[in-house]
């Protein structure tokens, strides 16, 4: 055979060849991917604080060692060989001590994986700069933190993970996709709650002004103080273990308590720090020329979907469950950009907001995905200090542990989404939010994190945002977002009625009348029914209404509170959504790095650089070339190629010889 063609049907992944010799770095070490498992990290755990105890018990044996020497050679009585034996053995316990300090160094500090892990990124990032994957933007002018463009290749890797998230998801679930503006206005960020909560905390350089996010210099400090401290009590790295855990739950006090109880200064400075204040991390713009209208850009695309909700209801037939679908680019303002194209400034949001009643969370695909298995970290593992496991999802979701059906289901397939990208499943977690990390609303929340060089990486979040959001937007904008369920038959059922007599109201309460009216309409089922029981039994009753931030009293004839039997035709209801929300540019970014390795040339001078890429993402699936140079070859290559092109196969062809 003359022509050699390379298709990935042939052989099982596609590689990038980029010799060292080509780039300055040359590469001594082989990539240690496959070792950083969970396995791994979880055994540190449990020989850490034992390593801890003997140390320090050495150090009390080496003490009292040393004491015995100095007497030894103070006391005239000592022969020599009893000093010599005591130094001997006092030797031994340094060697036993440093012996002990290695291996517990090499246990939190991963032994050699800490250099490897630098050394290893650093290879794959100047490989992925050198080959265009990808470029700091505007990099003739110096760059801008925290933004990045994708160079061909890049370009290709990416558009062939979304080219498999519309198939994966959007086609394979008939999902609704949509494309909505970047540029949003406030009023639609006010009602979701961003341009109120859309913070993080920061602290300033007292004298600088540099601005640093305080959970991450205190999550630093904390890991820094886990590995570099031997001396440090196993209390006291228990202690640090929990903070670390529970990090996400601080108020701006509690951080500020805790930087001021470490010591924690300025990185680059030493300088003392502020306190932390919240800062919003979107981009404010104004939208047309008056700048009277103030604009944001989208820190997600889900705010889109939901605003659309009404209209894409009527359009799958007023039915549900149902999905909406968006992929777009997302802004935020982050305080610290670091770790390349992990936390950025603008990046890729695919997202997907799945809307189903919130009686009936089943799924009918769940069983589809029940009986995979993978690493699972429930909240409960994480607080009381064990590691991810291995846990079969049907059990997870039979025992309570995700919530319901629909959000395992999801959970389920981002699995198989990434597992089938390249994400290499032992470095594949799903970590279920604390429950004061998650938002008041939310039902349940699970991050799929991928483990880099960079630790665990949160790259999907998988959310149940109960009714929130539909709820919020109602209320802000007038129009019910609501689903309707149709009886087959009218049902009777009993309504509680709350009716606020306004006459009696307003003469009691004059201007404040449309607070307590509100708020008496507004009451939950047993409220307004205890409430009836004390108006019967008392007269009157103490009432508190939050929009006037005082109680007021309310009496027997100012609100008629009763049970009424009615006949109804349908079921009106907010829908809770479900939704799996994918930072493009972070899968991406762990992609490469699980596709990365080096190996030796064939000459063995030097070591290459290589990213062994699933078909299904590779840049290029096939090279074809002549494997002797002949006009004739060159024509069948050429038509290889056109072939190749008309079946849509990204390819290169050589016919340089
Ligand atoms: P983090 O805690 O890391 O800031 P987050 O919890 O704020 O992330 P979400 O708001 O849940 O993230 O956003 C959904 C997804 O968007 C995340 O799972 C992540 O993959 C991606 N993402 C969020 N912020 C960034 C960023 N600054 N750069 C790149 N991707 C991001
Ligand atoms: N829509 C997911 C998030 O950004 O929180």
């Amino acid at each position: 055979m003359l022509l050699l063609l390379l298709l990935h049907k042939l052989r099982p992944s596609f590689t990038i060849l980029s010799s060292s010799s080509y780039y300055s770095s040359s590469l001594s070490f082989l990539s240690s991917c496959s070792s950083y498992s969970d396995k791994k990290v979880s055994m540190a755990t449990i020989d850490e604080s034992s390593l801890r105890k003997a140390l320090s018990d050495k150090q009390s044996a080496l003490e009292a060692q040393g004491n015995a020497v100095r007497q030894l050679k103070s006391s005239s009585a000592a022969t020599k060989p009893e000093i010599e034996a005591a130094i001997e053995a006092l030797n031994a316990l340094k060697l036993d001590k440093s012996s002990i300090e290695r291996q517990l160094h090499a246990l939190i500090s991963n032994g050699e994986g800490a250099v490897n892990k630098e050394a290893f990124r650093q290879a794959v990032v100047n490989t992925l700069e050198r080959r265009l994957f990808y470029i700091p933007s505007f990099k003739i002018y110096r760059g801008v933190a925290g933004l990045y463009d994708y160079g061909p290749p890049g370009c290709s890797v990416k558009s062939n993970v979304l080219a498999f998230w519309r198939q994966h998801f959007v086609l394979e679930e008939n999902m609704l996709e949509v494309d909505c503006p970047c540029v949003t206005p406030e009023v639609v960020l006010k009602a979701s709650g961003h341009v109120e909560k859309f913070t993080d905390l920061m602290v300033k350089d007292e004298k600088t002004g540099t601005c640093y996010r305080a959970d991450h210099l205190l999550k630093d400090f904390c890991n820094e103080k886990l590995q570099k401290d031997l001396a440090i009590s196993s209390e006291k790295a228990a202690y640090i273990k929990h903070l670390l855990a529970t990090l996400d739950d601080l108020s701006a006090e509690e951080l500020g308590a805790k930087i001021k109880e470490f010591g924690i200064v300025a990185p680059d400075t030493k300088n003392p720090l502020s306190d932390p204040y919240p800062f919003n991390l979107m981009f404010q713009t104004s939208i047309g020329p008056s700048g009277s209208s103030t604009g944001y850009m989208r820190p997600e695309t889900a705010q889109g979907i939901f605003v659309n909700f009404r209209d894409l209801y009527y359009y799958n037939g007023s039915k549900l469950p149902f999905a909406a679908a968006q992929i777009g680019q997302a802004f935020r303002n982050e305080i610290s950009p670091r770790q390349g194209l992990l936390r950025v400034r603008e990046f890729t949001l695919a997202e997907i907001e799945h809307f189903v009643d919130p009686e009936d969370k089943s799924h009918p695909k769940y069983s589809e995905v029940a009986d995979l298995e993978f690493l699972m970290f429930p909240r409960q593992e994480q607080v009381s200090g064990q590691s991810a496991k291995r846990v079969r999802l049907g059990d997870a979701v039979s025992k309570g542990i995700v919530n319901n059906e629909t959000l395992g289901y999801f959970i389920g397939r981002v699995y198989l989404f990434l597992t089938r990208l390249g994400i290499g499943e032992e470095r594949l977690r799903f970590r279920q939010h604390l429950a004061n990390e998650m938002a008041h609303y939310a039902a349940d929340c699970w991050d799929a994190e991928i483990e880099s060089s960079y630790g665990w990486i949160e790259c999907v979040g998988i959310a149940d945002r109960s009714a929130y959001d539909l709820r919020a937007h109602s209320e802000k904008s007038g129009v019910q977002l609501v689903a309707q369920e149709k009886f087959s038959e009218p049902k009777e059922v009993e309504k509680l009625v709350i009716a606020p007599v306004k006459k009696e109201l307003g003469v009691a309460f004059k201007g404040s009348q449309k607070n307590v009216v509100e708020a008496l309409e507004a009451m939950k089922e047993k409220d307004a029914l205890d409430m009836k029981a004390t108006l019967e039994s008392k007269g009157e009753v103490e009432f508190e209404v939050c929009t006037l931030g005082k109680t007021v009293t309310i009496k027997k004839n100012m609100v008629n509170i009763k049970k009424e039997k009615k006949k109804e035709h349908q079921r009106v209801f907010t829908p809770s959504v479900i939704e799996p929300s994918f930072g493009i540019g972070r899968i991406i970014y762990c992609l490469f790095e699980h596709a990365f390795y080096t190996r030796p040339s064939k000459a063995g001078d030097e070591q290459l650089n290589v990213f062994r890429f699933p078909p299904l993402v590779a840049p290029i699936k096939c090279t074809v070339f002549p494997l002797v140079q002949n006009q004739k070859y060159e024509e069948v290559a050429k038509f290889i190629s056109k072939s190749l092109t008309a079946a849509g196969i990204s390819h290169r062809i050589d016919i340089t010889g």
